[in-house]
């Protein structure tokens, strides 16, 4: 049997802003087994990241979490043990800053690749020497130790050892992502969130250190979260989808199930907006208007007013989560009418 390492359920995470909230996640709920890589995909300003900083408990400082959210990592509640109820707003909790045991996680069990991570490393210092930092930090061993490790690093993630001296700006571009895996992999972490590890890249660099991510992960047995707007880029090193539309996921299951039989009309959209690297080249259909303010989404299901199949009861009713499959889900109310109706990658 597989082994659980995360169950987020009923996360919801609103920003306060001047003039209300922002519902940027809602009611997200998946597992993730210990080894096992998972795609987080939707467009810009769906929630992605928010939902990956909501799990690792560092969200900006208007961030408030809703009351019942869970973030269950190896058996421990990250939302009970680093939040407190707010005393400016019921229902909701804020997360404590510098919460010690919470740090004690980051890192050491789960790493993150940050958004935009090309300009993470500190401009100033040799990156090796900053992830040696990393490691002394968290771990009582010697530099000279430490420095071994790098050494092993950069050798499995394809950068030539003697670029530990180089400062972050005599690093390519390629290589700066390669450094960053390779810090994320420093501590040996059972989980990854990688959020959009590639996309400042060329699409050949892209293939290859996406390829290297899913040898390194297999060798590793970590689990990773993937985060990404193409598609085609988790298409491959995938196990399991979650698809996010405005604050919601919409379509979770395997890669096979969401790819091949596509239950949810915004995920098809995707499919046509993002075909295949390798794949006959299709015309591009962008998806018409864009993703709601999610300051005051759309009452009903959140797709509706772009959805080709909606109907009268979309545009009132928030959608129930239907199981078209054993373990395939679909937060549609024509869930099973549209499974195996809409237009996968198959056909
Ligand atoms: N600190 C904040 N205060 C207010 N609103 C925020 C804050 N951070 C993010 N948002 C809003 O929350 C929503 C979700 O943002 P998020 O960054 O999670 O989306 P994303 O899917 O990662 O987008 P992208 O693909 O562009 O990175 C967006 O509407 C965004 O504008
Ligand atoms: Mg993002």
């Amino acid at each position: 049997m597989a082994k659980e390492l995360l169950d987020v359920r009923n996360l919801s995470v609103h920003y306060k802003i001047l003039a209300g909230w922002v519902y940027a996640v809602d009611n997200v709920s998946f597992k993730l087994n210990r080894g096992e890589t998972m795609g987080l995909v939707g467009e810009s300003g769906c929630g992605k990241t928010t939902t990956g900083y909501g799990i690792t408990q560092l969200l900006a400082s208007n961030a408030y979490i809703k009351d019942g959210s869970k973030v269950i990592f190896d058996g421990k509640d990250f939302v009970e043990m680093s939040t407190e109820p707010s005393k400016k707003f019921s229902g909701y909790r804020k997360i404590i800053e510098y919460h010690p045991e919470m740090r004690k996680y980051r890192w050491k069990r789960i790493s993150m690749i940050f958004q935009g991570a090309m300009n993470a490393f500190n401009p100033v210092f040799k990156v090796g020497d900053q992830i040696i930092e990393a490691i002394l930090t968290h771990e009582d061993i010697t530099e000279e130790e430490a420095r071994k490790r790098v050494e092993e690093l950069y050798k499995l993630v394809g950068i030539p050892v003697d670029r530990i001296d180089n400062y972050p700006h005599e690093y390519s571009g390629g290589m700066k992502q390669r450094a960053m895996i390779a810090m994320a992999l420093a501590l040996n972490p059972d989980l990854i969130i990688a959020d959009e590890p590639t996309t400042a890249l060329d699409v050949v660099t892209q293939d290859k250190i996406l390829g290297e991510m899913a040898r390194l992960q297999k060798e590793k047995d970590v689990a990773m979260i993937i985060i990404t707007h193409d598609v085609s880029v988790v298409a491959e090193m995938a196990h399991k989808m979650a698809v996010m539309y405005a604050g919601h996921l919409v379509e979770t299951g395997t890669t096979r199930q969401i790819f091949k039989e596509t239950a949810h009309p915004y995920m098809e959209a995707l499919l046509k907006a993002f075909p295949s690297i390798k794949g006959e080249r299709k015309r591009l259909k962008a998806i018409p208007g864009s993703p709601p303010d999610l300051s005051n989404p759309p009452k009903g299901c959140r797709f509706a007013p772009r959805c080709p199949y909606a109907k009268d009861i979309c545009l009132e009713e928030e959608p129930p989560v239907v199981e078209v499959a054993p373990g395939h889900f679909s937060k549609c109310h024509f869930a099973e009418e549209l499974y195996g109706e809409l237009g996968g990658e198959a056909k």
